[in-house]
């Protein structure tokens, strides 16, 4: 996978980001909290595929979710990285089938009766953008109760200062 890397402000991408799904969210309900670190927060990453990987997880997030509930997104900058978190309060992961949710095509027997839609592919997808970049995603569910995701991506290593502010929202 090629990349194309540069400083961007991860804030405004996760803003942008959830409000496309405002339609959506109406529709069930759902509310969108963003508790983000800073004002700015700049990540040295490919824009586009990160921004692929947020709207992949707020898709599922929101089609795994129950009508009249929160999809928190959270980012933390922790020893020298930050750290981007997806928790919804929906119908879990059941223990069995999370170490396969990032597997090509797969879909957990609940989600095939409920979304005929969705390809399975999505998370692969994902999974393959964060690791290309060399981080990590992990997930943390609980069967019926909620799932959170999280992936960790490169601070910028220029100061906020120094770099142009003009994209940010
Ligand atoms: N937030 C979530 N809550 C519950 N299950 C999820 C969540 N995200 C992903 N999954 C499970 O992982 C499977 C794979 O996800 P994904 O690759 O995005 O495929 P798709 O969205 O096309 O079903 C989903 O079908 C679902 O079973
Ligand atoms: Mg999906």
């Amino acid at each position: 996978m090629v990349l194309e890397r540069e400083d961007f402000n991860i804030n405004s991408i996760i803003r942008q980001t959830a409000s496309t799904f405002e339609g959506r969210c109406k529709d069930k309900m759902i509310g969108i909290e963003l508790a983000l670190t800073g004002k700015s927060m700049y990540v040295n990453a490919d824009k586009t595929r990160i921004q692929q990987v947020i709207y992949n997880l707020v898709d599922n997030a929101i089609k795994f979710s129950h009508n009249n509930s929160v999809i928190k997104i959270e980012t933390t900058e922790k020893h020298g990285k930050l750290f981007v978190s997806v928790k919804d309060s929906g119908i879990g992961i059941p223990k069995e089938s999370i170490g396969m949710v990032f597997d090509r095509f797969y879909k957990t027997d609940i989600s095939r009766g409920k979304d005929k839609k969705g390809t399975g592919l999505g998370l692969s997808i994902t999974r393959e953008i964060i690791r290309a970049h060399g981080e990590n995603i992990n997930v943390i569910s609980t069967e019926g109760v909620g799932t959170e995701f999280i992936f960790s991506l490169a601070l910028s290593k220029e100061d906020d200062d120094d770099i142009d502010e003009n994209d940010d929202i």
